[in-house]
């Protein structure tokens, strides 16, 4: 069994999001909210499919239309079924003209949240890993905790760990470019590693250009066995037991 631990299935980016769901059959996915409608779309799979669970959250990029109606939406549904954490949320500082000062408020804010109902918390951190660790060092050091499509140095990542943070490992790592990501991969034990798509974007070589979709992280399974040298049998039952653990499913 195969869980892609983050994945967008907003429907308006597949044309048949029912085949990509089914390509799935007998595997998990677990969608990542990013605003409102994400969130609410997110809720809505969880209930037709019992191979999908649910993070919802506000992701960084949209903290200028967050407001505290989106804090108490989040609150009145985290304990809904299948909602497994709070996520995506973070510090996305690649563009000029992001208030970075608001991020970080509502990213401790939607943190508090997730501590406060017991929810694993998913982080998205572009170019802002100095900040994002000092939050992480602050408020979650050693609480469930996901770095999600993880980009970062294999110092970091032995920071991060160090403190129970687990690093989702995406497409990326099949790019003929990611020789810092495959030294992650080699040097970070598998038991800190979790596979995401993070589909619909960074879709795995051999289909890089195409749509990804959850299937796909199969590829990101046989690239880790090869860095690893283990069999890819192996890469599965370790990512997908360490998921069931972190996200605790009910398995
Ligand atoms: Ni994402």
């Amino acid at each position: 069994m195969m869980i892609d631990t983050h994945c967008h299935l907003n429907s308006n980016d597949y044309e048949n999001i029912d085949e990509v769901i089914k390509h799935m059959d007998g595997n998990i996915m677990i969608v990542s909210g990013a605003d409102m409608a994400s969130n609410r779309e997110n809720l809505d799979l969880v209930k037709k499919h019992s191979n999908i669970y649910a993070t919802i959250g506000m992701h960084p990029e949209v903290a200028s239309v967050y407001n505290s109606a989106c804090l108490d939406w989040l609150e009145n549904h985290i304990n809904d079924a299948k909602v497994v954490g709070i996520g995506e949320i973070g510090l996305d500082y690649h563009y000029e003209g992001y208030d970075r000062e608001l991020q970080k408020k509502i990213f401790i804010e939607q943190i508090d949240l997730a501590k406060k109902y017991h929810k694993v918390v998913v982080i998205h951190s572009r170019d802002a890993i100095a900040d994002t660790l000092d939050i992480i060092k602050s408020y979650l050091n050693g609480y469930p905790t996901v770095m999600h499509c993880y980009s970062g140095s294999v110092e970091t990542a032995r920071i991060l760990t160090k403190m129970g943070v687990m690093l989702g490992i995406g497409g990326v790592l099949t790019f003929k470019n990611a020789s810092k990501l495959v030294e992650v991969v080699r040097e970070i034990d598998l038991k800190y590693l979790l596979l995401e798509t993070d589909s619909p974007y960074l879709t795995p070589e051999p289909f890089r250009g195409k749509t990804n979709e959850p299937y796909n992280i199969l590829y990101v399974a046989r690239k880790i066995a090869e860095i690893k040298n283990i069999s890819v049998e192996e890469v599965l039952e370790i990512t997908t037991n360490n998921a069931i653990r972190l996200f605790d499913l009910p398995m």
